[in-house]
């Protein structure tokens, strides 16, 4: 076959996370086929919301502006007294609600129904003239050495079609019932769980749209039911969820058998329901892949991990595996990177979806055996802020390298090495940390005019961002001749200046913009000091990928990132 007939990349599924890595691909100019099974795009809530690390990712892809039209914060959750399912037993909020900072301006989760944010994705996707291929269905693949080849079925004018394509890499993000995991032979390992559910949409009247409505009933068994019910953005339109110890066959026989399932859990019956829009069987599982990649194939989100939508991980791991392969899948696809950057997506995702599976667990154990009373439900239900998944890192990854951290505490590395959630209050930045937000930086130069911008404007997904910290002009231009092994376009120079004068103005000739820390946050949040010279080195997902202070990091570095990059 010649290599005329292999196009780049093929991503089979059109949920938030092919499309996160497709709009990732075409940022860095990779062409991409995207295909979904479904004849037409969903309207469905499913995800409820984006926790704070997602719509950083968003926000990076350009998208979250138009996310956040159709977003609320998410909103407080009250339980309800039994008998009579009428009287607040307690009210709380999952996830504690925080001010935003300097570093963290998008500091709480909001709810966003998730055929809007699939829309809002698909509409970035039409600019790079990119659209999704409805009725598509992938069925099967053969791998080679240097490609993919990927059986489709689609319809062409009622009539069904067969047709088998080349790819250089096909990326599975087809849902937890994913063909391209079972058809390339990956294992998902794990268990079913007892809980059983059934969740859709429903009109009712009565019910105040400024809460979620909890009624959770302990009827003496392992499993306590659970009925939970939050308007969405249409007046009168409420979503549910009935779940625990049910039999979904029976509730689901008729739009009558649903409603006297829901009217049973609530104990109640002054809340007239309507219309029952639609309505699924659910049965949380809780699996993982023993790997994300084999070959030339990859598997994200679902497809990858499936676990109880408690403690909402789910989306919000699905977009953060997307925009963790895609800058990698990118720079390889287009020739700078070599193909071993593309182990590192197993390689730092895989022991974050582990711990995310734990925390789910644990979290779901916590309900069902937390029962009764407010102070225990408070307990179980009442989450941490490591949720908001701002700790995730990846320290351990064999591409992150940080010599000020070694400086400080070479044994406090080993031992905090590996908590793939972070740990709260572990403030000391490290590499394989999220790069922090700041704010009040002003842009120094002759055309700048004292603008003042944040670094979360800086980063992007299409490049590196190098940060120098540090007051003296010397260190600052070893340090910007050294960047200059990085491909063209490649790397974001920025000389973050503790001061207004020009010391760094006269250092930064080859560097692509001096931004002075006016307010501090920078040199605060990445613990830096005037004194010395250090470059942070941002990767395009947000991640601090190296903190080094010479020429010979910056080669150890970009050496594992770019290709033809030696030790210094
Ligand atoms: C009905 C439903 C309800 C849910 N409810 C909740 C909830 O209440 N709370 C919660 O936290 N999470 C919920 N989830 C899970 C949440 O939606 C997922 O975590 C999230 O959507 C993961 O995104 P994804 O892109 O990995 O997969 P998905 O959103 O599942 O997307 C998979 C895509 O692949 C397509 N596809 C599948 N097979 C093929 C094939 N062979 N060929 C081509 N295309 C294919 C599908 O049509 C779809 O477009 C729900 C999921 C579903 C399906
Ligand atoms: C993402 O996180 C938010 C906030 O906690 C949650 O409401 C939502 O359900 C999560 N999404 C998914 C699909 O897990
Ligand atoms: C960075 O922080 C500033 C100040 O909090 C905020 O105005 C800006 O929106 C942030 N940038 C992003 C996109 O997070
Ligand atoms: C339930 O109601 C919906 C919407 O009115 C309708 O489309 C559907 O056919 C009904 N289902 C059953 C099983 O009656």
């Amino acid at each position: 076959m010649s290599h005329e007939s292999i196009a780049p990349v093929l991503v089979v599924g059109a949920g938030p996370a092919g499309l996160t890595i497709a709009l990732s691909l075409l940022k860095n100019g990779v062409p991409v086929r995207i295909i979904n099974k479904a004849p037409v795009d969903h309207k469905e809530q499913r995800g409820l919301g984006q926790q704070p690390r997602t719509q950083e990712v968003f926000h990076f892809l350009g998208a979250l502006l138009e996310m956040r039209t159709m977003g609320i914060d998410l909103q407080p959750l009250v339980f309800y007294k039994f008998p009579g399912g009428k009287e607040v037993l307690t009210t709380l909020r999952l996830v504690a609600s925080e001010d935003p900072t300097p570093s963290r301006p998008f500091n709480n989760p909001i709810q966003v129904p998730q055929y809007h944010t699939e829309a809002v994705l698909r509409s970035h996707l039409a600019k790079y003239g990119c659209s999704v291929e409805l009725n598509t269905e992938f069925v099967g693949l053969k791998q080679f050495d240097d490609h993919v080849e990927a059986t489709v079925k689609r319809m062409e004018g009622g009539e069904e079609m067969i047709e088998t394509k080349s790819y250089r890499w096909l990326v599975g993000a087809d849902g937890g019932r994913s063909v391209v995991r079972k058809q390339s032979g990956l294992a998902f390992e794990g268990t079913s769980t007892p809980e059983k559910a059934i969740l859709g949409e429903l009109y009712l009247e009565g019910l105040d749209t400024e809460h979620w409505h909890m009624w959770l009933k302990d009827a003496g068994n392992d499993l306590p039911t659970s009925l939970l019910v939050r308007t969405t953005e249409v007046p009168g339109k409420f979503w549910f969820m009935l779940s625990g110890d049910i039999d979904p066959d029976q509730a689901l026989v008729s739009n009558e058998s649903v409603k006297q399932a829901l009217q049973l859990a609530m104990e109640r019956d002054d809340l007239p329901l309507g219309e029952i829009v639609h309505v699924t069987d659910y049965r949380p599982s809780v699996r993982m892949v023993n790997k994300f990649r084999t070959g030339r194939v990859f598997v994200v989100g679902d497809a990858a991990h499936v676990h109880t939508p408690r403690g909402g991980q789910g989306l919000n791991s699905s977009v953060q595996d997307a925009f963790n392969l895609g800058w990698k899948l990118a720079l390889v696809e287009t020739g700078l990177a070599p193909p071993s950057l593309l182990d590192t997506y197993n390689e730092e995702r895989l022991p974050v979806i582990k711990r995310m599976l734990q925390e789910t667990v644990r979290m779901t154990q916590d309900v069902f055996t937390k029962r009764g009373d407010a102070e225990s439900i408070k307990s179980a239900w009442q989450r941490g802020t490591h949720l908001k998944q701002f700790g995730i890192n990846y320290r351990w990854s064999s591409i992150v390298f940080d010599e000020r951290f070694q400086a400080i505490d070479a044994q406090g590395a080993e031992a905090a090495a590996l908590n793939p959630y972070g740990t709260e209050g572990d403030s000391i930045l490290r590499a394989g940390d999220r790069a922090p937000n700041a704010t009040g930086l002003v842009r120094v130069g002759q055309d700048a005019q004292s603008q003042t911008t944040d670094l979360f404007s800086v980063f992007g997904p299409t490049h590196h961002t190098a940060l120098i910290f540090g007051g003296g002009a010397a260190g600052i231009r070893a340090i910007i001749k050294s960047l200059q092994v990085c491909p063209p376009g490649a790397l974001f120079t920025v000389i973050v200046s503790p001061g207004a004068d020009s010391v760094a103005l006269n250092a930064a000739d080859g560097g692509d913009a001096v931004l002075h820390d006016g307010d501090g946050t920078a040199y605060a949040g990445y613990g830096m000091s005037e004194y010395q010279t250090y470059v942070v080195i941002v990767r395009p997902d947000g991640v601090v990928g190296a903190t080094v202070s010479g020429e010979e990091g910056v080669r150890k570095y970009f050496g594992a990132v770019f290709s033809d990059i030696q030790p210094a």
